[in-house]
């Protein structure tokens, strides 16, 4: 046995991630799968990226949990079908009680009024034509808010909620004669304007400046706690994750490999791409930013023609010859929440059977 095992505690083997609250959860997703064609010559189909293929994952209001994986493991693809930007190939995702694998226009409108959206470039998600009111209560007049002065009462509120103060300094800028860090206020403050029920996050703070990053987390923290929001925070960096997700998922090759609330994930990592991406972390400290730290060694697989059995097989030393370049690793317990998709763990009871091999 390995290191990796004798590291992981087995606290609790009773208790698997899901507890059977149904009720509770507003957003289930089952066995997704998001694949884009490809085309030759714009006509002639040559095959599929498979950026999602076969996730599951569930939320309960007011929980936070964050998704980390490193570039091209299909993050943004899982976001977007959760914001029904993409529509899905296979699987189903069940939002608020209902499935929304399929929903068009008006209920489509409905289902982004509960979901805010912040993505990574707060500069490109800004229109730059726009000054910050028009911009913040856009939303609202596209959900049909009328009343003028009941818009411009909710942008108020909304930058006050972000910091943006005082507010009269900032209703009437342009994107470009903000900050980084007060673009992404922006955008925050828009994504927060219907009153979202989740909010999904993707790399808030990776193209900000190191000094404002630990801000921007933190008040999405505040925002979360004083909402009672769920969000999905998605990152390539562990090290920002423990500033307010309860819970981490660990994607690979559209995949998710291991997840665990967020304490025994960091503290007792089991899968061996978790071990490479947290010594490959780097810390949003300022004061800490000087510590260069190097990715996973080697290339992430191609999503068109993944690797057979573990998709992390060619990057990993711990690989069983004839069992983890032929099999996909089942999902296996490891107690308090903790689950792992890797054969190191196969004495340990089986979560998930995935069928074997994908053609
Ligand atoms: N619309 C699309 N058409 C074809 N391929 C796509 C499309 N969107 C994403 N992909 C591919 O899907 C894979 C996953 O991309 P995705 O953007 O989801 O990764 P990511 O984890 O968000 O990466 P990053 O950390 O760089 O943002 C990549 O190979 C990407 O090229
Ligand atoms: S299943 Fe095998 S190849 Fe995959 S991470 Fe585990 S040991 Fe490594
Ligand atoms: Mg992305």
């Amino acid at each position: 046995m390995t290191e990796y095992i004798k590291n992981v505690a087995v606290k609790n083997p009773d208790l698997s991630v899901d507890d059977g609250e149904e009720d509770n959860f507003i957003l289930i997703i089952e066995n997704l799968k998001v694949y884009f064609e490809l085309r030759k010559r714009g006509i002639q189909h040559a095959g599929f990226v498979r950026a999602v293929d076969g996730v599951d994952l569930k939320l309960r209001r007011g929980e936070t949990i964050a998704i980390v994986g490193e570039s091209g493991c299909g993050k943004t693809s899982l976001m977007k079908t959760i914001l029904r930007i993409n529509t899905p190939t296979g699987g189903t995702i069940t939002f608020d009680g209902e499935i929304i694998n399929d929903l068009k226009s008006n209920d489509l409108k409905n289902l982004r009024r509960k979901i805010g959206f912040v993505q990574q470039d707060p500069y490109g998600a800004l229109a730059p034509f726009m000054d910050v009111q028009t911009i913040i209560e856009e939303p609202l007049k596209i959900n049909g808010v009328k009343d003028r002065n009941e818009r411009y009462e909710r942008v108020r509120q909304a930058l006050e909620e972000v910091r943006l103060t005082p507010v009269e300094d900032f209703l009437k800028k342009f994107p470009h004669q903000l900050s980084g860090g007060q673009q992404q206020r922006v955008v925050i403050a828009r994504a927060m304007i219907l009153n979202p029920i989740l909010l999904v996050a993707d790399e808030p703070v990776s193209m900000l400046d190191a000094s404002v990053r630990v801000e921007i987390l933190k008040l999405l923290r505040t925002l979360q706690e004083e909402h009672n929001l769920a969000v999905i925070y998605i990152t390539h960096d562990l090290a920002t994750v423990r500033y307010f997700s309860e819970f981490i998922y660990v994607m690979y090759a559209g995949q998710v490999i291991e997840k665990a609330p967020e304490s025994q994930l960091i503290n007792e990592t089991a899968h061996p791409y978790s071990h490479a991406l947290l010594a490959a972390t780097s810390d949003p400290d300022p004061k800490n930013v000087d510590e260069f730290q190097e990715v996973p060694a080697g290339e992430p697989p191609s999503l068109v023609a993944p690797p057979a059995g573990c998709r992390f097989h060619p990057r990993c030393d711990q690989m069983i010859s004839g069992l983890c370049d032929v099999k996909r690793p089942s999902e296996f317990d490891l107690g308090n929440k903790h689950t792992v998709a890797c054969w190191l763990f196969k004495d340990r009871p089986v979560v998930y059977d995935f069928e074997t091999p994908e053609s």
